[in-house]
């Protein structure tokens, strides 16, 4: 079963948990929030403090995607304030397997994410030790940008690996640039869970949207 996660960033903040209550409505499976420091890419959105307002709003899973450096000194923050899922970017991690584990140790599910130009090799390794894999189809720091289409060799790969190696619990998301036509080829080529921002919340109807990047 496909989980759409849509992504917050897109949301109009102004009216935050109105927004949220909309996408839950229409059939969001998990909320996606993109934390992004500055440094790590360059942009600022979020911390815990907005994960922490979010709580309250909904039971679905707060899937928290760390596009910052050194995200290993601010996962106790983001468990605290209510997160489910926390992903950090193997490109900002030095000890990525001691981070995994410290996200996990922390009694919450870990993910990790690679940029477009970064091999999928680079996962294999850790691969039995994660829930999740996040594929990232844009380079990281906005949304509203253009799906990168290379990245479904890496999707099939990853996903090859997955089966070959019996971890069926595990997700293999993908995030940037999803809209029901690049949805369909995410699902194809293997990915299970499908972020997308600007797809759902520039859609008038919300549900149609999520609906139509589900499949
Ligand atoms: C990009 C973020 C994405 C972004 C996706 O750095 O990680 O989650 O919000 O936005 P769209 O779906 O508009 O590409
Ligand atoms: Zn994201």
């Amino acid at each position: 079963m496909v989980k759409v996660a849509p992504s917050i960033l897109s949301a109009n903040f102004a009216v935050l948990g109105q927004e949220i209550n909309d996408v839950i409505q229409g059939g969001a499976d998990w909320i996606h929030i993109d934390v992004m420091d500055g440094h790590f890419v360059p942009n600022i959105t979020m911390g815990p403090l907005v994960v922490e307002a979010i709580r309250p709003l909904t039971d679905l899973p707060l899937d928290v995607h760390l596009m910052i450096e050194e995200p290993e000194k601010y996962i106790q923050d983001f468990v605290k304030s209510g997160a489910d899922l926390i992903t950090v970017h193997q490109e900002a991690c030095r000890h990525l397997h001691r981070t995994v584990y410290q996200i996990k140790e922390a009694g919450v599910k870990a993910g990790v994410a690679i940029n477009p130009a970064t091999p999928v090799e680079m996962v294999r390794e850790i691969l039995a030790d994660v829930d999740l894999v996040l594929l990232m189809t844009v380079n990281p720091g906005f949304g509203g940008q253009t799906f990168i289409p290379t990245v479904l060799t890496k999707v099939k790969r990853c996903r090859q690996w997955a089966e070959e190696q019996g971890l069926s619990h595990l997700y293999l998301e993908v995030d940037g640039g999803v809209n029901e036509h690049t949805a369909s080829l995410c699902r194809q080529a293997g990915a299970n869970v499908l972020v997308a921002g600007s797809a759902i919340f520039s859609a008038a109807d919300r549900r149609e949207a999520i609906n139509k990047i589900r499949g």
